[in-house]
């Protein structure tokens, strides 16, 4: 049986984690090795991307959806859900908020709604891009003509999250879809030049530490440059009603070991961690994450985006959100980011050109070969 310690050893020398040591760190129980090895994920995040926690502000500008995901409250068989769609103005209107508030990155969420066609979206995208912020999109699986207009456009980052890598339970929880269309969605928005994002949820029902290993080395595999990870949370109107949640434990130890793979990707502590936990988002900027995603939908519409229940942040004003998140960013002795905060792979466009200078995992290991710095 590996032992943190040795599993650590072996990591800061290569940079990598097989699939058994994934599961051991995974399996980690409270007993102050999970602490460590959140610790170990923290320390990762400082050395190669600082102390700067970038805010993102997200506009969900419609919950209609055409697909069915088993998990999901605005799945289209969800006939109780009040629907919305705001308009193109409004949603350049909310950006502009959004701006005026200092946010530097909007991203325009919504379920798969084909009521907006791709020169609808392209037409948004440029408007926002003129403010001069940097723009993601995340609207679900589109035609490869949409993707094309939208980065056109402006548009900088693509998030689609493929959710599991287990192709069976993929099928199981996606209708008349697979895993493998999914990951050559994320293929095409590569190689459009997007800044890639996608991620999984930790805890739905059928996953195993091993298909949590495998979600976390796809992540690393598809070279994310930013990885949403979030626990499952049952909604009522879903069939999985009545399953068990993901845990905040678990959730923290796929996050940590996420950023030990991906030392310089983006990883948000996820609305969905704040949700499941008051202290959720807090330990998550404690085990590697260095982002946070601020709901900026206008009110009347946010709590009809109910991906999941008793979603965090449902009445909080945009302003009072800001604040509260730049209280606790400061709390921990960070900073909020000035920057657009670009992906790593894409770091000419971005104004932090020191962050450019490569850092590999391994410099702990070469220090210590040295004899300048031990294992700490
Ligand atoms: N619990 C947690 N996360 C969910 N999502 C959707 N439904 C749920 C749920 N019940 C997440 C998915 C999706 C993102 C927008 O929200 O990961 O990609």
């Amino acid at each position: 049986m590996p032992s943190l310690d040795a599993i650590w050893e072996n990591y800061i020398c290569t940079g990598e984690l097989s699939r058994e040591e994934i599961v051991h760190l995974l399996e980690l129980e409270d007993n102050g090795e999970q602490a460590r090895l959140l610790n170990l994920a923290d320390r990762v995040r400082r050395e190669n991307l600082g102390d700067e926690v970038h805010l993102r502000g997200i506009i969900e500008f419609s919950n209609y959806c055409v697909r069915d995901c088993l998990y999901c409250g605005i799945r289209r068989s969800n006939r109780k859900l009040v629907r919305y769609r705001m308009t193109p103005d409004e949603i350049v209107a909310t950006a502009a908020q959004a701006v005026a508030m200092g946010f530097k990155t909007v991203v325009l969420q919504s379920g798969d709604d084909f009521y907006y066609t791709g020169p609808m979206i392209a037409e948004i995208i440029r408007a926002v891009k003129e403010m001069g912020v940097a723009v993601t999109v995340s609207a679900g699986e589109r035609p490869r003509t949409d993707y094309v207009q939208w980065r056109e456009a402006g548009a900088d980052r693509y998030l689609l999250k493929f959710e599991t890598s287990d192709a069976a339970l993929y099928n199981r929880l996606h209708p008349g879809t697979s895993l493998d269309r999914r990951l050559r969605y994320l293929r095409d928005l590569r190689e459009l030049g997007y800044q890639l994002g996608s991620g999984n949820m930790v805890g739905l029902p059928g996953q195993t530490p091993a298909t949590l290993a495998d979600d976390i080395l796809l992540m690393g595999s598809l070279q994310l440059e930013m990885a949403g990870i979030g626990p499952f949370l049952p909604h009522p109107a879903t069939p999985l009603q009545g399953t068990d949640p993901g845990t905040m434990s678990m959730t923290l130890k796929v996050l940590a070991i996420a950023r030990l793979l991906m030392p310089r990707a983006h990883l948000p502590a996820t609305t969905a961690l704040g949700s499941v936990n008051v202290d959720g988002r807090r330990a998550g900027l404690l085990a590697g994450a260095n982002v946070l995603m601020l709901n900026l939908t206008p009110l009347e519409y946010r709590s009809l985006y109910e991906i999941y229940p008793a979603k965090a942040e449902i009445r909080t004003e945009p302003a009072r959100l800001k604040a509260e998140a730049e209280e606790l960013i400061h709390s921990l002795g960070r900073q909020v980011s000035t920057g657009y905060g670009h992906g790593y792979l894409h770091e000419a466009t971005n104004v932090n050109l020191s962050l450019a200078t490569e850092k590999p995992p391994h410099w702990a290991c070469l220090a210590r070969g040295s004899g300048s710095e031990g294992r700490g």
